[in-house]
């Protein structure tokens, strides 16, 4: 019998459309102001999609899945799934993923979306995971793609400067020698599920502000709620994933969570006694892009040299569902 593989990361990839929309001009959409935003959140801007730019989600996750074949070179043959994280998928059928298919000319994939929130990256891992080391795949695209701004209530300024557009993706590859994803966990709770969720309708034309009176739907969140237990959530799982790796803290070379709130990040790293300095953060430039965010901070984090071969990496996310989850990495690339 040959020995179970292991799942190493091959490679990184992200995309983020062209337009940013700064506070500045928030404040001309809701009453709000830069320095309330920056100060409760860490936000400064977000980027959004727009038309005739080739930045659906479909298109933003090929973009990005193709940046991250470059770096693991490997062709679209090659690939066995396709796993996209998305609440935002251009269509309720057929999945974000089987466009990403169509694009990336990967025909022998099976291709298909998870909806987790805004920890679908973690969820998506987690199978992959699972399929490589049963050795049902050799090599797995895992892709979070979003576009929230359409689903965002542009009237809700409770909610509205929060999020943005965006994708990242890694492919993950079957190899004999230990590393590459050590844990993944993943929880949920449905009862919490009217803490963060979208009213109704399916998502809008992606030039969202010339739609903003045109939108039946939209997320409603309770953020103060949410804020709490997103700290609390994503501080066990870490705790969790590095009890059951046998890690400490120093073990840990660098931190990517979710996106959400740098004053949520801020908590965690205090909870779980990593200081916030090993903690990866690009919201100050995108805002929270759900399931996105962690792929698309992972993926910047290693073009600017912050990862290396060898590194021990902690992800940990939180979302709609509510739902939570971490993976604990040992860097191959
Ligand atoms: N600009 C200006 N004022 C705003 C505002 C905005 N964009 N949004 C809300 N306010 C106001 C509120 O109306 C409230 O006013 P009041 O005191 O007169 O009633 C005040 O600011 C405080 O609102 P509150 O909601 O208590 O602020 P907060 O400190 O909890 O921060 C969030 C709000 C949304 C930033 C924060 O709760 C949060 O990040 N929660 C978690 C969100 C999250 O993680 N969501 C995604 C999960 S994946």
């Amino acid at each position: 019998m040959t020995a179970m593989p292991f799942s190493h990361i091959a490679g990184t990839g992200s995309a983020v459309p062209e337009r940013i929309l700064s506070n500045h001009e928030l404040e001309k959409i809701v009453d709000t102001s830069d320095e309330w935003i920056m100060r409760r959140t860490g936000i400064k801007e977000r980027r959004l999609s727009s038309t005739g730019k080739h930045e659906s989600t479909a298109d933003l996750g090929t973009a990005a899945a193709r940046r991250a074949m470059e770096i693991a070179d490997i062709s679209e043959r090659q690939i066995d799934t396709i796993i996209t994280s998305t609440v935002t998928a251009d269509r309720i059928t057929p999945s974000a993923a089987c466009l990403i298919q169509h694009q990336l000319e990967a025909n022998h994939a099976a291709a298909f979306d998870v909806s987790a929130g805004c920890s679908g990256f973690t969820y998506g891992l987690e199978l992959a995971d699972a399929s490589i080391r049963a050795g049902k795949a050799e090599t797995v695209l895992v892709i979070g793609a979003e576009r929230l701004s359409t689903f965002v209530n542009w009237q809700d300024r409770g909610t509205c400067v929060l999020f943005g557009d965006g994708a990242g993706a890694i492919v993950i590859s079957a190899r004999d020698a230990p590393g590459g994803i050590l844990s993944t966990h993943i929880r949920s709770d449905g009862a919490l599920w009217d803490l963060l969720y979208c009213e109704d309708g399916n998502p809008g034309p992606p030039d969202i502000l010339n739609y903003i009176k045109h939108i039946p739907f939209h997320i409603k969140m309770e953020g103060n709620r949410l804020f709490k237990k997103a700290v609390a959530f994503m501080a066990d799982i870490a705790l969790q994933s590095l009890a059951q790796n046998k890690l400490v803290r120093d073990d840990i070379a660098i931190v990517i969570p979710h996106q959400a709130n740098l004053r949520i990040i801020q908590a965690i790293s205090e909870k779980i006694d990593i200081p916030m300095d090993r903690f990866y953060t690009n919201l100050h430039r995108y805002g929270n892009t759900s399931s996105a965010s962690i792929p698309l901070a992972m993926d910047e984090a290693f073009r600017q040299g912050l990862i290396k071969k060898g590194d021990h990496v902690l992800l940990v996310s939180f979302g709609a569902g509510l739902t939570w989850g971490a993976a604990v990495i040992q860097w191959s690339i």
